[in-house]
């Protein structure tokens, strides 16, 4: 143990870092994506993404945090260049806005425990309304960021470490369970066909963003949230192998999430998966409908049993979310870990306030809160910021920090501490991938994606 705590072992750090990569974007965002995206073709793209952009950029922020043993901002100070602490900063700031909204979505969710246990499945027919009722689910926000303030308080290695334990493999079983139902109702197969079947024509530039943001948002990166869990790292851990496991667990379980949703939709929409494309409350509408189709007490307890483990993946997310801001604080402002936590938590759910009361309580946050230049779509603000934190600062972030790494902290320290509990890492073809993949190929990469985003998002104009 540090004196800033470390995880108690290799396998803590590894559960605690995938903790922070699963969550509502696996679960909740993914699937819609996926349906908003046109289906397979996106899950392709997003694969791509995953494996050969992110996970440099994975390995780069885990060994960043771990060399320096200090906050996302701390980070690039200990290393000697203060200048580039403003990529620290872009981090924090991008981690607010996220848990901001985040939590929300999180709200929702831990709502649907106490509808699932009283067996009311028809709550998706009465989405809308329950979003709106904003005291409602603002109070389950509320509770949600108290948890995860709480968590947080006590510090890394107790309350993180011991609850991703338990919970991450009975969710990854409960989905398997859940997919092997979906498969047994009429037209699964076409949801699967949708889901697995690629339709390149359905590839638009917006795709291709959203991938990427949806890659960078589930992996956790982009932000040093990898940064601030790789500062809790034992030296002799394996950074490389690592942080493979963990973008494995992290693309294995959203795909779980797409094999247990699409089949559903084919099955409601009678084969014409009419309703894929309908956005943020894709899953909310979906899951209670095969908790319905199971029915009785069964439905409710698996119903129960399901939204439970989905609000304790989100809560490893929210806790990883709010540790970034909070060691930050602890390190360099030297306030207290506790109070800083209850602080940053209150602040960031009052910021979260606009995408709590624009799903139709305020018209003002709602849909007709900004209208993108490209093609005019309404959109609310919790999608905006989302859109904004997800797609363009993660994106540019994870540019940064790998060109950063490559050119500034230069290539051969970089190796050296991957080459730290990895033998064979020198000379080893992954070495080579990685030097070229986070010296050239994705800091350009990751640069035009966040240039053409923000033409096109933010200002109509279309590049590509
Ligand atoms: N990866 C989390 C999810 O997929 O739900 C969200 C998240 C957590 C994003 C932590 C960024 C982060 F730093």
């Amino acid at each position: 143990m540090g004196a800033r705590g470390n995880f108690s072992s290799k396998m803590g750090f590894i559960l605690a870092a995938a903790g922070s990569a699963v969550g509502l974007g696996n679960i909740w965002g993914f699937p819609f994506e996926v349906g908003q995206g046109g289906g397979a073709a996106f899950v392709v793209v997003y694969l791509i993404f995953c494996f050969i952009l992110c996970y440099p950029v994975m390995v780069t922020e885990i060994a960043i945090g771990r060399k320096t043993q200090k906050n996302a901002v701390g980070a690039f100070n200990d290393l000697g260049f203060r200048k580039w602490n403003f990529v620290g900063k872009l981090g924090i700031f991008s981690g607010v806005l996220i848990l901001s909204f985040y939590n929300v979505i999180a709200g929702w969710a831990f709502g649907y425990i106490f509808e699932m246990v009283a067996g009311n499945f028809s709550i998706a027919d009465q989405f809308g309304e329950y979003i709106k009722n904003v005291f409602k689910v603002g109070s389950y926000g509320l509770i949600f960021m108290g948890v995860t303030a709480f968590v947080v308080s006590k510090g890394v290695s107790g309350g993180i470490e011991r609850a991703a334990k338990l919970l991450m493999p009975t969710l990854i079983i409960m989905m398997i369970i859940i997919v092997g139902y979906a498969m047994t109702l009429p037209n699964a197969l076409d949801g699967l066909k949708f889901y697995l079947v690629p339709d390149f024509s359905k590839l638009t530039p917006s795709v291709l963003y959203n991938a990427m943001g949806q890659a960078f948002f589930s992996l956790s990166l982009g932000m040093g949230a990898l940064i601030t869990y790789g500062s809790y790292v034992n030296k002799n851990d394996n950074i490389v192998s690592s942080a493979a496991l963990i973008t494995l667990t992290d693309v294995g379980i959203a795909l779980l999430a797409g094999l247990m949703i699409f089949p559903l939709i084919g099955f409601m929409s009678g084969g014409t998966m009419e309703g894929a494309g309908s956005g943020p409350g894709l899953i909310f509408v979906t899951l209670p409908e095969i908790f319905g189709e199971i029915g009785g007490a069964l439905g409710a307890i698996t119903g129960t049993l399901f939204f439970t483990l989905l609000c304790f993946a989100a809560l490893t997310s929210t806790v990883s979310l709010l540790e970034v801001p909070i060691s930050y604080v602890v390190d360099e402002l030297k306030i207290r870990r506790k109070r800083a936590a209850w602080i940053v938590a209150t602040v960031i759910f009052i910021i979260g306030i606009p995408s709590l009361i624009g799903n139709g309580y305020s018209d003002f946050f709602s849909t007709a809160f900004t209208t993108y230049k490209d093609g005019g779509i309404d959109t609310d603000f919790l999608s905006f910021v989302g859109a904004l934190a997800n797609d363009t600062i993660l994106p540019l972030g994870g540019c940064m920090i790998a060109f950063f790494a490559a050119h500034v902290w230069k290539k051969h320290n970089l190796d050296e501490e991957l080459a730290q509990g990895a033998p064979g890492y020198k000379g080893s073809f992954v070495q080579k991938y990685l030097n070229f993949a986070i010296g050239y190929f994705a800091p350009i990469v990751l640069a035009v994606v966040f240039v053409f985003t923000v033409l096109f998002k933010f200002f109509g104009i279309q590049i590509l």
